[in-house]
């Protein structure tokens, strides 16, 4: 049976074990997934990169096709028959025709959500729901991983002939430290986020089982496209924020760390540590306590994304 103790973030990461692996990575054309995208290619993996941004995904595959067998594919992750698609594409283009690290990292953050009080007449006219009630940011940053992640664990591992791959598979989740504090206001990317542990939680064990590595990455807040809003007001409040670097660095530990199974990693500008998302960690909560984070951490989760009632 896999360990299943704390990561030991002390030790190099292997970057040497990415060596002709098969990497399928969604949202690869910006940002985090970007990030991931270089540093698989710099360690000598096969990538197959979705995104629904085609021309910096068709830009990336130029940029790194000297280096790296690497593949633009546009996918939306909110359609299912566009993951199916994309999933096609990837076994037809890598070696092995197998998938061997699975990075669902495509998200979006929408705006705040707000009860906003109305009379119960207005449902005669709700016949379309506006955009904060549609589920649209579920639809991508939930439903998709869960769609995208089942497929890949049931077709896409090579499982069905090598019931217990040797080195193993390796899933890694993006979820967030909202995954974890929840950020007041943003309603539905709490939701999504909270749901990626529940993916964590639901299947670790199962997939542990086959020798598929299921583990997840949690940011703090990171500056790129998709929080670039967001990081002056956290400058203005003297609030420091984790460096792209800092991610890619826990999702390349993640997908070669034979040992990691089941685990979180927190991502904060003070550096990594592990979630402690088991019962022996209070489920992530004793992660929060001022010994496992130190003064200045804990001050960060309670002063910038506490949802406590009363702070
Ligand atoms: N930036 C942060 O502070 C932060 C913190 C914690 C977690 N995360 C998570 O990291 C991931 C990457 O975010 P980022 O900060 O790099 O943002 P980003 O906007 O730079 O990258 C997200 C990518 O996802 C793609 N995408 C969006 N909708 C898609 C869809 N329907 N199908 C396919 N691709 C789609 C976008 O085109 C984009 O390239 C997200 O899951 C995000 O929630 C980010």
């Amino acid at each position: 049976m896999p360990s299943t103790g704390l990561i030991d973030l002390k030790t190099a990461v292997n970057y040497a074990a990415l060596k002709d692996r098969n990497v399928l990575i969604t949202g690869g054309a910006s940002g985090l997934g970007k990030g991931m995208v270089h540093m698989f290619a710099d360690h000598g993996a096969n990538i197959v990169v979705g995104d629904v941004q085609e021309s910096l995904g068709a830009a990336l595959e130029k940029e790194l096709s000297s280096k790296a067998k690497i593949k633009f594919v546009h996918v939306d992750v909110s359609s299912f028959a566009s993951q199916v698609a994309f999933l096609r594409t990837a076994l037809d283009f890598l070696p092995r025709n197998e998938i061997d690290i699975f990075v669902p990292c495509a998200g979006v953050l929408g705006p705040p959500t707000q009860v906003s009080p109305a009379p119960p007449s207005e449902l005669a006219n709700l016949g379309i729901p506006a955009d904060d009630l549609s589920g649209r940011l579920i639809g991508i940053n939930l439903t998709g991983v869960f769609i995208g992640t089942l497929l890949v664990a049931r077709y896409g591992l090579g499982l069905h002939k090598t019931p217990k791959p040797e080195p193993a598979k390796s899933i890694v989740l993006v979820s967030s430290l909202a995954g974890y504090t929840g950020a007041e206001g943003s309603v539905e990317y709490t939701t999504t986020k909270f749901g990626i542990r529940g993916l964590l939680r639901g299947m670790r064990k199962q997939l542990a089982g086959m020798n598929v590595r299921l583990n997840a990455v949690c940011p703090f807040y990171v500056d790129t496209p998709m929080t670039g809003h967001a990081i002056p007001v956290l400058q203005q409040l003297g609030i420091p924020v984790t460096a792209v670097g800092q991610v890619v660095e826990a999702v390349a530990r993640l997908a070669t760390d034979e040992s990691a199974y089941g685990r979180s990693i927190f991502v904060m500008p003070e550096g990594l540590s592990d979630g402690g998302d088991d019962s022996a960690g209070g489920h992530g909560g004793r992660a929060f306590s001022t010994e496992a984070l130190g003064e200045q951490w804990t001050v960060l989760v309670s002063g910038a994304m506490s949802d406590d009632i009363g702070s």
